[in-house]
């Protein structure tokens, strides 16, 4: 039941390419128009909203991150995200206008499951998107998009979190597809490189020996800190939340501008800092940005190791090791970039000895508030 692998969490990361692809499968009809019509939720109705809040804990708040970048980016609408389990005790201001949509692998989160009904009795609508057919954020939601990752079975997240991405872009294009903000032509070439994404996550698994080898030398560090900006800022803290939940071991993720703002002053020799780095082909000068972060924490001591984009020469100078990922759309990044850190955590806490699958003191499904 384990594929040949190990644990479940190895084989849930080898299982991302198909958790990928299956939740593009049959969204869109003949002739390249997204169609979820599963949704339950009238198209008009998604034409009128005003406004949309993400709700979600852990790393499916994560996933919530990244699709507030790619939904204001393709849709102009504006997208909070918000940790269930504060929401409700900020007095939020919601009306029918306003779209909640929960982001649940089990679908049976307390925090989330609360808050999502907090958001019904003050009359907004609710979209969950969720990797459990039939469970109960689901089944009390206005709407559902399923993600497709299958089962998952370790408690550390992995595939049902590049599932989630995936089907926030899906909506992301769908509502920007029914309210003309894209055209046509923008969201067939966007869904076209989100179909060559499995295929290139095959890729950074097929390199897994190089990040492996690192996680057994790193093994003994007590401190590992994670830099990313715009869609690689949610990947940094993900990254980060892995080690602790399978390795234990202290990691925080930072948005890399923040860096002179406070976090510079923990950088000290060997100190290892992971940098996700921001496409060279992406918006203004962030990649610049980042390469001079690096350069930064460098001149202090830290031992860098970057996951850039192919082809990024600019980072060689500056990094002990790098990663490299296939090239896609920048907004797409993360759904690769995110892979060589699961693989760091995952190797990293089995070369301590834990239980990969079933780390202290967590559950699966957190299901009390
Ligand atoms: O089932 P959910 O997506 O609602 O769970 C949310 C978090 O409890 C979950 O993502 C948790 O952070 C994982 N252990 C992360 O690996």
């Amino acid at each position: 039941e384990k594929g040949g692998f190990g644990t479940f969490m190895e084989k849930e990361i080898h299982d991302q390419p198909k958790a990928v692809e299956d939740t593009l499968l049959g969204r869109t009809d003949a002739s390249g128009r997204l169609v979820l019509d599963e949704l339950r939720i009238d198209p008009e109705e998604l034409k009128g909203i005003s406004k949309i809040i993400v709700l979600a804990c852990g790393t499916s708040a994560y996933a919530g991150m990244v699709a507030k970048y790619a939904i204001e980016h393709w849709v102009r609408v504006p997208v909070e995200v918000e940790l269930s389990h504060e929401f409700r005790y900020r007095d939020p201001i919601i009306d029918d206008s306003t779209l909640i949509v929960s982001l649940s692998q089990s679908g049976e989160t307390m925090d989330t499951l609360m808050a999502v009904r907090y958001a019904k009795e003050q009359g907004a609508r609710t979209l969950a998107i969720c990797n459990t057919n039939g469970s109960t954020i689901p089944r009390e939601s206005d709407a559902v998009l399923y993600t497709h990752a299958g089962p998952e079975i370790a408690v550390a997240s992995t595939k049902a979190f590049l599932a989630q991405i995936t089907a926030s872009y899906l909506l992301g294009l769908y509502m920007a597809q029914l309210r003309g903000k894209l055209f046509q032509g923008e969201i067939e070439d966007i869904l076209a490189d989100l179909h060559k994404i499995p295929g290139k996550i095959q890729e950074v698994l097929d390199g897994g020996d190089q990040i492996r080898e690192l996680a057994r030398e790193m093994a003994q560090e007590p401190s590992v800190l994670f830099l990313g900006r715009h869609v690689g800022y949610p990947v940094a803290m993900e990254g980060a939340l892995k080690l602790k939940e399978i390795a234990y071991i202290h990691a925080e993720g930072f948005a890399a501008g923040e860096l002179k703002h406070g976090p510079i002053a923990l950088i000290d020799q060997g100190q290892p800092v992971f940098v996700v780095v921001p496409s060279p082909h992406g918006r203004d000068s962030l990649h610049a940005k980042v390469v001079s972060n690096i350069q930064e924490v460098r001149a202090r001591g830290a031992r860098t190791i970057t996951v850039a984009e192919a082809g990024d020469g600019d980072v060689v100078d500056y990094s002990e090791t790098v990663f490299y990922v296939p090239e896609t759309q920048p907004l797409l990044m993360p759904l690769l970039t995110t892979v060589p850190l699961q693989i760091f955590a995952c190797a990293l806490a089995a070369e301590k000895g834990y239980d990969v699958d079933q780390p202290r003191n967590l559950a699966k499904s957190v299901t009390v508030e």
